[in-house]
C-alpha cells in the first residue's frame, strides 16, 4: 500500500510476522499442527481403506500369525510361568514404595497357628528340573532343611548327595566338577564317588580310607529329579511312579510348566484336594474375567466355573480326589470336564484331564525349601496330538492356582478345626497324610530353630 507521500507504509511492507512476533509465531505453530493433523487423517483414512480392501487377507494373515504362534508355543517353546512370592496374594497391599517390605512385613506377623505338624514329612521331593540339569551340570539346591548337590554323571545318571565338602566345607553344588559318574569339589579337588567315598586326593597315592559324604536315593519322573527324604532313613518305601503311570506317559511331551514360591505349611497344599467345601467359593468365578467378584449377579451372564468332587483314600502312600467341572451360565452347562488327582506321598500329586481331544496331566510337586515356603511346580505333558490343549491349560490353571495361594499365604494353621458335615474328607486327609511323619521327624519348633527360610 502507498502512503500519501507516495513511498511504501513500512507497517505493511514488513512480513507480518515481524510485526508482532507473539502472535505470529502462534499462528504458524497452529499452521503445523493443522498441517500435521490433516496428514495423520489422511494417513489413517488411506489404512483403513487399505485394511477395508484387503480385509480378508488381512485376517487370514492374523489367523495365521496367531496359529503359528500357538504351534510353536505348544511344541517348541514350552510355556514357563514363573511367581515369587509377594506376586500372588498380597493384592491387599497397594504397590509403590516400600511394598516388598510391606509384604515381608504381612509374612513376618502372621500368626503361623500352633501344634503345626513337621515340616519335612517322608517321601519324594522335586529338587531340580530334570531338562534343566544336562550331563556334566551340577546344582546347588537348598530343601527339606539341608543343602544338596544335584548332579548329572557322565553316564546319564541324576544323583544328589550333600553339599558340604568333608574336607574343609566347600559347597560342591556351587562349582564343582562332574567326573564319569563322581563329583569333584571345587576347593581342593578331592573326589566323590556315587557311593560318596572319596576316590581321589591330589597329591596322595590313594585317599585315606572312611572319608565319605552322604548319598541320597534319587529318581527321575514327570521331568523332575526327586530326592528320597526319610527322618528315620529307609530306603525308599515307593517309587515316584508306578510302572502303569510310565508306561501310560510313553510317547508324550513336555509342554510346560509353571513355578510358585507359597508360604504354608506343606500339608495345606496336598489338603487343598481334600477341601471339597472351598471349591464353590475359591474356584467359581470365571477364568476370563473376575467382574462377578464384585458383582455377583452378573455370574448367570459372564458364566462361571461348578465343581463336584470326591476325595478317598487308596493303598498306603496312594489318595485320589475325582473331579468333574463345568461351566456353567444360568442353568446351561457346557465344557464338561472330568479329572483325576492322584496324590503320590506328601509332595506328588498327578492331575489327569481327559479332554475331548486326549489326555493331559498336570504334574505338581511340593518341596519345602523352609518351615513355611514350599516351591510348587506344575509340570505339563499330553500326547503330541494334544499340544495346544495341553499349553492353553497352563495359564488358566495357574490362575485357578493363585486363588489357593492367595488363602496359603495369608492363613494360619489350624490344628484342630471346627469340622462341619461337608469338612469329612479333610479329617480323613489329615489322617491319612499323618502316615508321612515318623518318629525321628524334625518338629516344627526344631526346624525353626534352624530353618532355610529366606
Ligand atoms: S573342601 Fe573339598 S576338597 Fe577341600
Ligand atoms: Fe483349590
Amino acid at each position: 500500500m502507498l502512503s500519501v507521500d507516495g513511498q511504501c507504509s513500512t507497517s505493511e511492507a514488513l512480513p507480518a510476522k515481524m510485526k508482532s512476533p507473539a502472535i505470529s509465531n502462534c499462528q504458524i505453530d497452529n499452521d503445523v499442527l493443522l498441517f500435521y493433523f490433516k496428514l495423520a487423517l489422511a494417513a489413517l483414512r488411506t489404512a483403513l481403506e487399505c485394511i477395508y480392501a484387503h480385509k480378508l487377507g488381512l485376517m487370514l494373515s492374523v489367523i495365521l500369525v496367531l496359529f503359528v504362534y500357538v504351534i510353536y508355543k505348544s511344541y517348541w517353546s514350552p510355556i514357563l510361568y514363573l511367581k515369587e512370592l509377594p506376586d500372588v496374594g498380597f493384592n491387599h497391599i497397594p504397590k509403590g514404595a516400600n511394598r516388598d517390605m510391606k509384604v515381608a512385613r504381612a509374612l513376618q506377623t502372621r500368626q503361623v497357628g500352633t501344634k503345626l505338624p513337621p515340616p519335612y514329612p517322608n517321601g519324594w521331593f522335586a529338587l531340580a528340573e530334570s531338562r534343566d540339569l544336562k550331563i556334566g551340570g551340577v546344582v546347588s539346591v537348598d530343601a527339606l532343611g539341608h543343602n544338596f548337590a544335584v548332579y548329572r554323571g557322565e553316564d546319564g545318571v541324576a544323583r544328589c548327595v550333600d553339599a558340604y565338602c568333608p574336607h574343609l566345607g566347600a559347597n560342591m553344588g556351587v562349582g564343582g566338577t562332574v567326573r564319569g559318574s563322581c563329583i569333584e569339589c571345587p576347593f581342593h579337588k578331592w573326589t566323590f564317588n556315587a557311593e560318596g567315598t572319596c576316590v581321589s586326593i591330589p597329591d596322595l597315592d590313594s585317599p585315606p580310607k572312611g572319608i565319605s559324604i552322604k548319598t541320597w536315593p534319587t529318581a527321575e519322573g514327570d521331568g523332575a529329579v526327586w530326592v528320597w527324604y526319610d527322618a528315620e532313613g529307609r530306603s525308599p518305601l515307593w517309587s515316584v511312579l508306578s510302572p502303569e503311570e510310565q508306561e501310560e506317559m510313553q510317547g508324550w511331551g513336555y509342554r510346560g510348566r509353571n513355578e510358585f514360591v507359597v508360604s504354608t505349611h506343606i500339608m495345606d497344599i496336598p489338603e487343598n484336594g481334600a477341601d471339597i467345601a472351598h471349591l464353590s467359593p475359591v474356584h467359581s468365578t470365571s477364568v476370563f474375567t473376575s467382574v462377578a467378584n464384585k458383582h455377583p449377579y452378573l455370574l448367570n451372564f459372564v458364566g462361571h466355573h461348578s465343581w463336584e468332587a470326591e476325595w478317598t483314600r487308596r493303598e498306603e502312600h496312594r489318595a485320589r480326589m475325582t473331579l468333574t467341572h463345568y461351566y456353567k451360565f444360568g442353568k446351561l452347562s457346557i465344557f464338561r470336564l472330568n479329572a483325576i488327582a492322584d496324590q503320590n506321598g506328601p509332595g506328588h500329586v498327578r492331575l489327569r484331564f481327559q479332554t475331548r481331544f486326549g489326555p493331559v496331566l498336570f504334574s505338581l510337586s511340593v518341596t519345602p525349601i523352609g518351615v513355611l515356603r514350599q516351591k510348587v511346580v506344575h509340570r505339563v505333558f499330553s500326547p503330541w496330538y494334544n499340544a495346544v490343549m495341553a499349553a492353553s491349560f497352563i495359564p488358566m490353571e495357574s490362575y485357578m492356582f493363585e486363588r489357593d495361594i492367595t488363602m496359603w499365604n495369608n492363613k494360619r494353621y489350624i490344628s484342630s478345626p471346627i469340622y462341619v458335615k461337608t469338612d469329612k474328607s479333610i479329617r480323613a486327609f489329615r489322617a491319612w497324610y499323618s502316615q508321612f511323619y515318623s518318629e525321628k521327624s524334625v518338629s516344627f519348633k526344631d526346624a525353626t530353630q534352624n530353618p532355610l527360610d529366606w
